[in-house]
């Protein structure tokens, strides 16, 4: 695992760096695209590059980690939406060729299993960007989760509830219980894995990742199996480290 510690802006520019070379190297590259905060200044940049350098998503594949289950199709915070606001369109990435699990589906768990097979129909993920939440969760697999675990539903903890409650006007009781997330094993067969974990909140879930022992209580201690992981962290969530 390469652990990178350097200010917020520069981590954004190194992630924005690995999907930028990887897009020209192989065009139709299969994105993995994390939401919440801890992405949205990549996309940005990003963005930044589409219009000024012409950096194109044309021919590339897109994997949603997650989605909420039981929000409504226009919600802003339907993660769906979300990845359409902030990378998508702004990079003229033609949505049919970005995928999330479809939190509204009558059958969850054939949503699932269909999620799985057109990753695997797809090639796999070349490079899956993530965040961290404060209790070790990569995606939604919260502390608990298999490590070898698939797409499936999963119900959001307390913790990731109240973390989440300021995309919902602050109200707790507004943000959904339950998602769809790719599993730990899902995420482990993406072939590089880029973490970005920002600000004094994260120190403990980054001091557990890097540094703790691989264990389904911090889920993003997985990592540390994987041959090709970069962790983008900047001093803040760097400062439990050893
Ligand atoms: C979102 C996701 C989550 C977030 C994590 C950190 O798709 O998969 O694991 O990455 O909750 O969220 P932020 O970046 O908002 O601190």
């Amino acid at each position: 695992m390469e652990v990178v510690i350097a200010p917020a802006d520069e981590l954004a520019v190194l992630a924005a760096d690995a999907v930028e070379s990887l897009l020209r190297a192989k065009p139709d590259a299969v994105l993995g695209l994390a939401t919440g905060s801890s992405p949205l200044a990549v996309y940005g940049e990003l963005a930044r590059r589409h219009a000024e350098s012409g950096l194109s998503f044309a021919s590339a594949t897109g994997f949603m980690l997650d989605e909420y289950v039981g929000i409504a199709a226009d919600h802003p915070e339907r993660y769906r939406n979300v990845i359409e606001r902030e990378i998508a369109s702004p990079v003229g990435w033609p949505s049919r060729q970005v995928h999330g699990p479809d939190g509204s589906a009558a059958d969850l768990p054939a949503a699932c299993a269909a999620y799985e097979k057109a990753i695997v129909d797809a090639g796999g993920v070349d490079l899956q960007l993530l965040g961290i939440g404060t209790d070790g969760h990569i995606a939604f697999n919260e502390p608990g989760s298999s490590l070898a675990s698939r797409t499936r539903i999963k119900t959001l903890t307390s913790q990731t509830r109240q973390d989440n409650a300021r995309f919902f006007g602050g109200d707790v009781e507004q943000v959904p219980r339950h998602c769809l997330t790719q599993g730990l094993g899902t995420i482990m067969a993406a072939r590089h894995l880029v973490l970005l974990a920002t600000g004094r909140g994260k120190a403990e879930a980054v001091h557990q990742l890097v540094e703790g022992p691989v264990s389904a209580l911090w889920p993003a201690t997985v990592m540390q199996l994987h041959p090709h992981a970069t962790v983008l962290v900047d001093e803040g969530a760097a400062s439990r480290l050893q």
